[in-house]
């Protein structure tokens, strides 16, 4: 289900027509090397494309299986539903094309992403604006040169950076309120008290917009720091859309948003430590996995015995289900992606954001922004097109805290969301590091809005720039 007029174009190409920046949701067409498959090429397909699934035409049926089941004799239809460490296979660039053309992998299906259609039509509009004010002979001023601007961005910026510090605290006492209770569960005392009442602490606004800024700085390795986030993203993103979309919200009280983002894993309560904290991949049909893969089930079960709202109880019971409901990772396995309400669909996408950005993963963090590419690339795959357009419209392509390298080569933390008709791609920048590498003490700040002729380059991985540094760094900008 997509909005009316929806930017994202999604489309069949081949392999001659895609373009840089374009992402693969899909591999559909293939040389005839792939026809009725001898062991060697299925061997390849299973090694190149480990954890996708397969769309294979086996005898005269067609199906769709995971691609460690690929069998010599399947003729091969399709690839989809690649994980993040196949993410260089999906993301369009020179050298994957050149790649493609030689495996024999000809057709596609993409997706040009708005945020690149967008940047196109936001440069047109930049240039024509340019034309009209240079016949005026007037320039717009840049934030460094007037005064004015230069203190509105100066006041976002320090009163992000205040709220985050004064927040700090508060995150740690609602995820331990969580552990709390996760533990007293875990000893058969079912009660989420504590819980709610952390949820009361976090009334004021501002507070909710600096946990969803540490949400992108911070690690969350465990189930209570990633209950917390989640939670955090889900309040301040979900009442902001159904604002927009003119809908009231299903929660009645303030902040039960948040509360059901807290208790979404409420259910691994009764998953034993040692299969939780594993660092171990299990495998997919082992009884740890069948126990991991019952949270959601015992989660809705015990939302329900503690009187919690029915959105609260679905949040916990349906996050995992997919569109595609035959998907290993998509469970409890006999619910339909049809039935699932906009809530928990939205909840589903941040869940993944999170548990991408918060942890490391295939050995590396994901930076906010490449998470966000990827979940595009699952959209309308997944999870669904609509929710995914909106949480992106609420987080920006750049999430607030996002880590970044200018053209300049300096790096930057992203300080807020461009909103309404500004341009996505440029955000107001705090530069913590200067084009020699030099860590700078007195911050400045670029407005990119308003600085033309400078932009971002790419999204730098925090944990490899500053380490564990990361949220220290963030918490002393200061500008003047
Ligand atoms: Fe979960
Ligand atoms: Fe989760």
């Amino acid at each position: 289900m997509s909005e009316p007029g929806s930017r994202i174009v999604q489309a069949k190409v081949k392999v001659e027509s895609l373009k840089k920046g374009m992402v693969i949701k899909a591999y559909s067409g293939f040389s005839s090397r792939y026809n009725m498959m001898d062991a060697l090429t299925c061997e390849f397909v299973r090694h190149n494309f480990r954890g996708t699934r397969v769309i294979v035409l086996r005898g005269d049926k067609k199906f769709n299986i995971e691609v460690e089941d690929l069998k010599p004799g399947d003729t091969l239809k399709g690839i989809h539903h690649f994980p993040p460490a196949l993410q260089k296979l999906t993301i369009v660039t020179p050298e994957l094309i050149g790649a493609l053309k030689k495996r024999g992998m000809l057709a596609f299906i993409a997706v040009q992403p708005m945020l690149i259609a967008e940047q196109t039509r936001k440069e047109l509009r930049e240039l024509l604006q340019m034309v009209e004010e240079t016949t005026r002979s007037q320039s717009t001023p840049a934030i460094g040169r007037n005064p004015k601007l230069r203190s509105i961005s100066a006041r976002i910026v320090s009163d992000l950076v205040e709220s985050v510090q004064k927040s700090l605290p508060i995150r740690q006492e609602t995820v331990e309120s969580i552990q709390y209770e996760m533990d007293n569960a875990r000893r058969g005392i079912l009660s989420v008290k504590s819980i709610e009442n952390s949820v009361n602490n976090i009334t004021v606004n501002e507070s909710i917009a600096a946990l969803l800024a540490i949400s992108s700085l911070k690690e969350s390795q465990q189930t209570y720091d990633h209950c917390v986030d989640v939670g955090v993203i889900f309040q301040s993103v979900y009442l902001k859309i159904q604002t927009k979309r003119r809908k009231k919200s299903v929660f009645s009280k303030k902040n039960q948003a948040m509360l059901g983002g807290f208790l979404h894993d409420f259910g691994k309560s009764v998953v034993p430590h040692e299969i939780l904290d594993s660092k171990k991949k299990f495998d997919k049909n082992s009884r740890p996995m069948q126990i991991l893969r019952s949270h959601p089930i015992h989660g809705a079960r015990q939302l329900t015995v503690l009187n919690l709202p029915k959105a609260i109880v679905e949040m916990a019971g349906y996050h995992h289900v997919k569109m595609d409901g035959d998907m290993l990772s998509s469970y409890p396995q006999d619910v339909s992606f049809k039935n699932i309400s906009f809530e928990v669909r939205l909840l589903s996408i941040i869940d993944i954001y999170q548990a991408l950005v918060g942890t490391r993963s295939y050995q590396r963090s994901w930076s906010p922004p490449a998470t966000m590419r990827y979940l595009e690339a699952l959209a309308g795959v997944e999870i669904d097109q609509y929710a995914f357009d909106l949480f992106i419209r609420e987080m920006g392509v750049y999430p607030k805290g996002s880590l970044v390298e200018l053209s300049d080569g300096s790096l930057g933390f992203v300080m807020n969301v461009p909103q309404g008709d500004k341009d996505i791609n440029r955000p107001i920048i705090a530069i913590v590091r200067n084009n020699k590498g030099e860590d700078i003490t007195h911050h400045h700040l670029l407005d990119l809005a308003v600085e033309k002729d400078i932009s971002i380059a790419q999204d730098i991985d925090r944990k490899d720039a500053f380490g564990e540094k990361t949220v220290d760094i963030f918490t002393s900008i200061t500008v003047s």
